[in-house]
């Protein structure tokens, strides 16, 4: 990869700079859920701080609208929500959106949550398929009719920015699907969103339920069409980029797809389709071929690094080959590539890696740099830490340049995500540990953890591995039953001295909590990975969410009345 910036990236800075100009009119707005749908992956749950992290980078990477949670699931939701309401969602960021199903309680808290933000929206949904109103809802259409178009008027009272899903329309009977659009528009909603719930449709029906929708629902032209897919038939992408041929204007997506199962269609595809493709989407959203104004706000140049925080804070590895953000997206491995590549980078190359912020992860800091030089690194780096996190992470900034000869900026990215995860609520703190392993030797751990209330606690176990006996003594210490179902260790960059990263996932009952972190020692790391996951653990047993798409008796049979 060269340094050297090419015709495909200035043109790239030219577009990003227009793009941030562009009015919403003809343009695909980004709904993005990471914060919501994605955080409803197993295992992928979200801290206070770590939701307005990612939040804070979703809104550098220039999103329209970041539906930020399920204010009613729990009031750490709901304080994730309101807090990114008061500090992203301020006068020219992006809308700020809560999730509320069709009832009450739900929509009150959302309009509750989103009220700081300069734009809130509330998003209520609720099934429309025959499978969900027999098994799930156990309602008549007519009475799933009344309810939409009831609650959507109740949201319309706190915001003038409703949006309505009929969820699972996929499956739905496309003349009561109508139906109940032309409803809940006529009773304020400004955007519906049309899901594919559980993926399974196919490009070519997702595009003409699109197109059936705007010819048959009379007042569609009052608002707009948005689309929400999940990936497991692996079309989530693909449906969206037709659906957007069709007529749909806002896409709902999240970062590095994930999501429910197989995940959600991922912004980073959608977004760079878009812009890779241009010429060929843009008569579809009525404009010239050639015309060079964005198709999306997005500053693709934020990309990978959101891609990069996303994967760290939720612990949610990215596969190698990954569009767009997979570490072999812009690898070319094969000799004839290679040569290709050299001869005319277009040979074999469509996009530029660094149009996505793909950097050549430049050393940027030494063993003799200061405080003032750390700080102002990580603001390029878009980390704006309090004066305290400042202090942890120099701290931990200082230890690694005795350690590492070159600092580059992923780790610097790891040191600071690293230490944002092990804040955690009031956890357990890893005080110390001690290993001794080797091919003769019985490998043996000590340790010493920090008790939420402040305690010092020391135990040792023996193990068949140095992790297996760090994990025994942390759990003779923390004494919480969890199964380890998966553990993976990556390097943050290439040489000897690199930092691994450990990623691990716990059970407990039906739940899945996962943990991360970075050390030069792969078994210190792997200590704070294992109690990351059981503080997550720890401070989801005192503070149970709900989920919004569950089986659990329905708000909707006990709060509303038709
Ligand atoms: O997949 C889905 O249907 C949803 C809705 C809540 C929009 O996530
Ligand atoms: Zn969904």
């Amino acid at each position: 990869m060269t340094n050297q910036p090419s015709q495909v990236e200035s043109e790239q800075e030219a577009q990003n700079e227009s793009g941030r100009r562009t009015p919403d009119g003809d343009r695909i707005l980004i709904f993005d859920t990471t914060l919501r749908d994605g955080e409803q992956s197993p295992g992928a749950t979200l801290n206070v701080e770590e939701k307005l992290i990612v939040a804070r980078q979703l809104a550098r990477l220039g999103v329209d609208i970041i539906e930020a949670g399920f204010p009613f699931a729990s009031p750490g939701d709901f304080e994730a929500v309101q807090r990114i309401a008061e500090t992203v969602g301020i006068e020219g960021g992006p809308v700020i959106c809560g999730l509320a199903r069709a009832t009450r309680q739900d929509i009150k808290a959302a309009a509750d949550a989103i009220r700081p933000a300069a734009r809130g929206r509330i998003h209520t949904f609720l099934a429309t398929s025959d499978i969900h109103l027999k098994y799930k809802l156990k309602k008549t259409r007519s009475e799933v009719m009344a309810i939409a178009a009831e609650m959507v008027a109740y949201a319309k009272s706190f915001t003038a920015d409703v949006e309505f899903s009929p969820e699972d329309a996929g499956r739905s009977e496309p003349e009561f699907l109508y139906a109940v659009l032309e409803r809940v528009i006529a009773a304020g909603a400004t955007t519906v969103n049309i899901p594919d719930t559980v993926g399974y449709m196919t490009p070519g029906e997702f595009g003409d339920l699109i197109r059936g929708i705007k010819e048959n629902v009379p007042n569609i032209d009052r608002a707009v069409i948005s689309v929400h897919g999940h990936n497991d038939l692996g079309l989530a992408v693909a449906n969206f980029l037709e659906a957007v041929k069709n007529g749909a204007r806002q896409l709902e997506c999240t970062i590095n797809g994930i999501g429910e199962r197989a995940g959600n269609a991922a912004l980073e595809e959608l977004v760079m389709a878009m812009h890779v493709r241009r010429q060929y989407f843009n008569p579809f959203i009525g404009r010239p071929a050639d015309s060079e104004a964005p198709l999306t706000n997005i500053d693709t140049r934020q990309i990978y690094k959101t891609s990069r925080l996303v994967s760290n804070l939720t612990s949610m590895l990215v596969q190698p080959n990954k569009a767009i953000v997979g570490s072999n997206a812009f690898a070319h491995e094969s000799g004839i590539h290679q040569d290709g590549i050299l001869k005319n980078r277009l040979t074999y190359e469509i996009m530029d890696a660094q149009s996505i912020g793909l950097t050549d992860n430049q050393l940027v800091l030494g063993k003799l740099s200061g405080r003032n030089a750390f700080r102002s690194r990580l603001k390029e780096l878009g980390f704006e830490l309090s004066e305290q996190d400042l202090n942890k992470a120099f701290v931990r900034f200082k230890d690694l340049a005795d350690k590492k000869k070159e600092i580059t900026e992923r780790d610097l990215e790891a040191i600071v995500q690293d230490e944002t995860q092990a804040q955690y609520g009031l956890g357990y703190q890893l005080e110390r540990v001690q290993v001794s392993c080797g091919d003769r030797a019985c490998p043996t751990a000590t340790i010493t953890l920090r008790t939420p209330d402040g305690r010092e606690l020391t135990d040792a176990a023996v193990g068949t591995g140095p992790v297996d006996a760090v994990y025994r003594a942390i759990n003779r210490l923390v004494e919480i039953p969890n199964r380890l179902i998966e553990f993976s260790v990556q390097s943050v960059t290439a040489g000897i001295d690199a930092m691994g990263e450990v990623t691990i996932r716990i059970q407990h009952e039906d739940r899945i909590y996962s943990g991360h972190a970075a050390n030069t020692d792969i078994i210190v790391a792997s200590a704070q990975a294992y109690l990351n996951a059981l503080n997550r653990l720890f401070s989801a047993s005192n503070n149970p969410a709900i989920h919004p798409q569950g089986f659990q008796e329905t708000a909707v049979q006990a709060v509303v009345s038709v």
